[in-house]
């Protein structure tokens, strides 16, 4: 073997990255568990999509359509959006991903908030830019907070509305509030992974101001109430400018022909999703309600929009995070804890069918006797 030689050495700000860490999907016994740990729709894709899926068995020995041309009319079509300023990719992980890169110079900085999407600091570092937290408010986005963090180097702030891993909201005007306070150079990136879990087909009017605005774009995904976080489809919309840089840089195929067969099939499954808006929105209600039935205990759900209910606890004792994280694995619950993002305190529950919800009330309540 030689040595002395001089080894590959991966850009400084890399080794900086901590790496994201998914919802835990197994129980240490290896029982089946009732995975309550990363966001996921509990009552699955549309049956539609899941024949479409069956039926693009064959023909996986060709490349799929990169510009995914047809899902993107139908995007455009169902959101009253221009199909030439829609991208898809990987996820929508992967066009939130790419977005530093393109905007950002090594000693930028980007802005998200505090109790936030893990991907954000993962993206900026990336790039090399500085991930800079704004404080936010009893876990909602305090769009002052965001504003005064941004600084002259600053040049992309991300906001998930509903917020991951809070589940909170802030309203249109809030949202325009923010965009009329940055500085045009600055890319305001709107993530609306969960906004088909509201009415409102853009309930934060992101989707109108990435239409018109040169420096908004909005993400959206078929991982969640879609149900197809297998698959990996995300897509983005804004200023064809933006839209054309990401087309450059983004992988030339980067969703295969099952995933964009599926994701055309659900989005024409409208009668499924709102079945599921509904059913998420009630058992989110029940799921909410026997949380706080046990404040005397120190437990508090925060007010949820999305398909998760974020639960805080006391520091210590038999009802701490850990404790009940403990607790409802025994039982066969996994949901997710999130010390690394400022809440050792609290756990992230998603939203399960309505035998989940009653099996996770039932623990919690027995852990709380
Ligand atoms: C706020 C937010 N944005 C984006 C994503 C990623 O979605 P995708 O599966 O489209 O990459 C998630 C997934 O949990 C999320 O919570």
């Amino acid at each position: 073997m030689m040595t002395g030689l001089a080894s590959p050495r991966a850009n400084p700000w890399i080794g900086a990255i901590a790496p994201y860490t998914p919802g835990e999907a197994k129980l240490a016994s290896g029982v089946q568990p009732i995975k309550l740990s990363a966001n996921e729709n509990p009552w699955g894709p549309s049956p539609v999509a899941i024949e479409v899926i069956r039926a693009h068995a064959h023909g996986v020995n060709r490349y799929p359509d990169g510009a995914a041309t047809r899902l993107r009319q139908r995007l455009a079509f169902l959101h009253g959006l221009d199909p030439e300023r829609i991208v898809v990719g990987t996820g929508s992980d992967e066009i939130l991903q790419l977005l530093p890169l393109i905007y950002c110079a090594a000693g930028d900085s980007v802005v998200h908030v505090r109790h936030g999407f893990m991907v954000y600091p993962i993206a900026a570092r990336r790039a090399g830019a500085e991930p800079l937290a704004a404080p936010d408010q009893d876990y909602v986005a305090d769009v002052d907070a965001i504003l005064a963090t941004v600084r002259a180097d600053t040049r992309l702030v991300y906001l998930a509305n509903p917020n991951n891993p809070t589940g909170t909201m802030i309203a249109r005007a809030e949202v325009a509030r923010l965009h009329a306070g940055l500085r045009p150079d600055v890319l305001l990136v709107v993530d609306q992974a969960y906004a088909e879990y509201l009415d409102d087909p853009d309930p934060d009017g992101a989707l109108e101001l990435a239409r018109h605005a040169p420096n908004v774009v909005v993400t959206r995904t078929f991982s969640k109430i879609y149900g197809l976080g297998g698959l990996r489809v995300g897509w983005g919309t804004g200023p064809a400018a933006v839209i054309e840089a990401l087309n450059r840089v983004r992988t030339p195929f980067p969703t295969a022909t099952v995933a964009l067969a599926a994701a055309e099939a659900a989005i024409a499954d409208q009668e499924w999703v709102a079945r599921c808006r509904e059913a998420n929105r009630n058992e989110r209600a029940r799921l909410a309600a026997a949380i706080d039935a046990l404040q005397d205990h120190g437990l508090r759900a925060v007010p949820s929009a999305a398909n998760f209910v974020l639960m805080t606890c006391p520091e210590h004792g038999p009802l701490s995070a850990t404790a009940i994280k403990a607790g409802l694995e025994a039982n066969g619950i996994l949901v997710r804890h999130l010390p690394s993002q400022g809440l050792p305190h609290a756990l992230r529950i998603s939203v399960g069918t309505h035998e989940d919800t009653s099996r996770l009330i039932a623990c919690l309540n027995r852990l709380a006797a």
